[in-house]
């Protein structure tokens, strides 16, 4: 049965969940800026008014960024400025810890802490580790001429290059697969360093990320970790160990399942657009367009939310202090207004770094470079080792009538498995 979108809630109802454009569609055509009729959130679509809210710390608070209106307010917003309200209780907020969350300055020197890390000498490091990475997760399945490609690529891939960003010594990488869920194929588990399968991820990861700071305070070496664990504020003053810990952590849970949503969804085009799969074997140099396009066609981060912390206007809507506001990249992504038959898949788009899909102003996604090289680097081995990729038939019906499955999620938008097939190039 098909929701009617006035009155749908966009964030359970699970029939918007394959092909939520349809909807976008629908609350642009009432209004760029609209409110939705459950939780009274101001729902952006249009790319300018997303721009005008994202661009705006004074105005707009991230402290509602992840996850919108739930858990509700922890306070009832009075008057025309919030702001000592949102200071007040921000410890009672959802990831409050995380820079993700914050407004400057403390956001300011959270995030100085990942300059220290994101430099283009490191980052060129990164990359010719991701071309040794791509080929070592292509050798443990290419040979089979079909994968589910999430599991056996994507997700241990974008692991391992946040793992070695970050430094994490080549030893512990085995240990991470298994931690965070992406084992590799046949691995034994259960026998690694004990029952390591289970844990809380992040729990253990700020726990392995204090230890490995810890250590090279103490004892500095010439490696990542030490000029992490060495990195002091814009003021100078040094900054806790759990602090820093904290931000290395937060990189995998925000780096690990978009990165995985990019590559699926990539995946997806070439397995289902045979024409743009030749395309991009026949010039290889259109990989960066081709990733940004699937960049905006299928924007990883589904929602990211401001609170309004004074009354404002965004467009020509009166907006009170308080309220929830919900910028919709795939929406935005997607606005006629911005990019020409925008539902379109293509390859020649002029403008097509224009997409925000990695977001806009002070907290615009600083993986975003190594995200797009990830696309890059994995296009290029995966078209060099896998020639004539299709789409499973028997796991996803026939062409033109697929059937996928996304994550039943408004936050994040990505496949829950991608089943191909190929032919060995080896
Ligand atoms: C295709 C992959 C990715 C997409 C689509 C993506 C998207 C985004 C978006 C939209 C934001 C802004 C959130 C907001 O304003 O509320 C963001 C923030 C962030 N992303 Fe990414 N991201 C990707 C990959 C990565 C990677 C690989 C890393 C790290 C290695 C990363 C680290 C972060 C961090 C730390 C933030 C918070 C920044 C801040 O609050 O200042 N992301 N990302």
């Amino acid at each position: 049965m098909t929701a009617d979108f006035d009155t749908v809630d966009y964030f359970t109802d699970q029939s918007l969940i394959p092909d939520p454009h349809p909807y976008f569609d629908h609350l642009r055509s009432k209004c760029p800026v609209v409110k939705e009729p459950n939780y009274g959130v101001l729902a952006i679509t249009g790319y300018d008014e997303a721009g005008q809210v994202l661009k705006d710390t004074e105005t707009f608070s991230s402290c509602i960024a992840v996850a919108g209106p739930f858990p509700p307010l922890p306070f009832t917003p009075e008057g025309d400025d919030i702001s000592a309200q949102i200071s007040a209780h921000r410890s009672q907020m959802p990831m409050f810890e995380h820079m993700v969350t914050m407004d400057p300055p403390d956001h300011t020197n959270a995030r100085s802490l990942l300059n220290r890390l994101l430099t283009p000498r490191r980052l060129k490091e990164n990359e010719d580790f991701m071309w040794r990475l791509a080929d070592d997760c292509l050798d443990d399945f290419v040979g089979n001429g079909s994968c589910e490609f999430l599991s056996a690529y994507a997700k241990p891939f974008s692991l391992l290059v946040i793992a070695d960003m970050l430094g994490v010594p080549q030893e512990d990488h085995e240990e991470f697969r298994v931690v965070l869920g992406a084992p590799r194929p046949g691995a034994q588990v259960g026998s690694l360093d004990g029952d390591l399968v289970g844990l809380n991820p992040l729990a253990w990861l700020d726990d392995k990320f204090v230890g490995y700071l810890e250590d090279r305070r103490e004892s500095p070496r010439d490696d990542v970790l030490t000029a992490l664990a060495t990195a002091n504020y814009p003021d100078g003053s040094v900054p806790p160990v759990l602090e820093v810990a904290r931000s290395a952590t937060f990189l995998f849970a925000a780096g690990q399942e978009t990165t995985t949503k990019l590559l699926s969804a990539a995946m997806r085009v070439i397995g289902d657009q045979p024409e743009v799969q030749d395309a991009l074997r026949a010039d290889r140099s259109r990989i960066p367009v081709f990733v940004e396009e699937a960049l905006r066609m299928d924007a990883p981060v589904k929602s990211q939310f401001r609170l309004a912390k004074k009354n404002t206007k965004i467009g020509d809507m009166d907006v009170p202090a308080g309220t929830t506001v919900m910028v919709c990249p795939g929406a935005v992504n997607r606005d006629p207004a911005r990019f020409e038959n925008p539902h379109e898949f293509d390859l020649d788009r002029k403008n097509v770094r224009e997409h925000i899909a990695f977001g806009r102003g002070v907290h615009s996604c600083p993986g975003g470079p190594l995200a797009r090289v990830e696309g890059r680097v994995s296009m290029e081995r995966i078209l060099d080792r896998m020639g004539d990729i299709r789409i499973d038939d028997e796991k996803h019906g026939p062409a033109g009538s697929r059937s996928y499955d996304y994550e039943p999620t408004f936050i994040l938008r990505g496949l829950t498995q991608i089943n191909i097939q190929f032919t060995p190039l080896d």
